[in-house]
């Protein structure tokens, strides 16, 4: 599937732009649906809201069990100093996860695409696995900052092999928060890893790796047209800004890892549960 330039691009930058990977009529329905969603979601459910500035919040139960459902996360700027919602439900979702991939037939459709796998096979992974989806709004005005990090922080395998698979739904622009990579990034050790505690209950951030992240001067933004795959090594670091404009910046993930890898049971993603 990868042209050996795209392979060897990857190798040496941790991460790959493939424009047009997704066309522009399943773009519009994939947007719909997962604006569907969230027209049905009860706020009631959960007011959990998703940063990963602050990682306790990760602990709560909503998180923790929504490996196999579909589950709407609040943004954190979308309530006030009571707590209560400043916004309409529709602009206050942060995103909705963690399992449109198997849940949802349009998402599914999408995760079982043959050519994800052999994009996985091409960039080493022996047994390709989806084991999470997220549909990320990044809303107008609120739409929060994602710190610099590593997803193999949060799906660890021995050797590591996360990948993530990052769909842009709208075009992504510096103005409503695109991504930013290291170049080469990759190429250093994973510095945390996001475990759940040994007595079953919450999580904790087990450092690895004390030394500071990546110097601004080395990061690029990674402008995108929707429609858009972006494949991000395990170990680069990435992150993306606050949407300080007017428009959504909607994208759609999917990380996978290899089978083959062993895969710790202190992930939070259990996956003897799944099946
Ligand atoms: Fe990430």
């Amino acid at each position: 599937m990868l042209t050996e330039q795209q392979q060897r691009d990857y190798q040496s930058d941790g991460f790959l732009v493939i424009p047009n990977f997704i066309e522009k009529n399943t773009l519009n329905a994939l947007r719909q649906r997962a604006m569907q969603i969230v027209a049905d979601f009860d706020p009631a459910e959960s007011v959990t809201i998703f940063t990963t500035d602050e990682q306790s919040r990760h602990s709560d139960d909503y998180f923790l069990t929504s490996q196999d459902k579909v589950r709407c996360f609040f943004e954190e700027g979308a309530f006030d100093a009571h707590g209560q919602l400043n916004r309409e439900v529709s602009s206050a979702i942060n995103k909705i996860g963690h399992a449109l991939h198997t849940q949802e037939p349009l998402f599914r459709t999408l995760a079982e695409d043959p050519r994800l796998s052999a994009i996985l096979s091409d960039v080493g992974l022996a047994k390709p696995e989806v084991i999470q989806s997220m549909y990320i709004f990044k809303q107008p005005y609120i739409g929060g900052e994602v710190s610099w990090h590593q997803d193999a922080t949060f799906l660890y395998t021995d050797p590591v092999s996360v990948t993530g698979l990052w769909f842009a739904i709208e075009d992504a622009t510096l103005e409503n928060g695109c991504l930013w990579a290291s170049p080469g990034g990759h190429k250093q050790s994973l510095k945390k890893q996001f475990r759940r505690n040994d007595n079953g209950v919450g999580t904790h951030m087990h450092t690895l790796d004390q030394s500071e992240w990546v110097e601004p001067r080395e990061a690029q933004p990674l402008e995108v047209a929707a429609g858009t795959l972006v494949l991000l090594h395990g170990l680069l670091p990435h992150k993306s800004d606050t949407n300080t404009s007017e428009k959504t910046r909607h994208a759609f993930t999917l990380h996978a890892i290899d089978q083959t890898a062993h895969y710790p049971e202190w992930n939070w993603i259990r996956r003897d549960a799944r099946d």
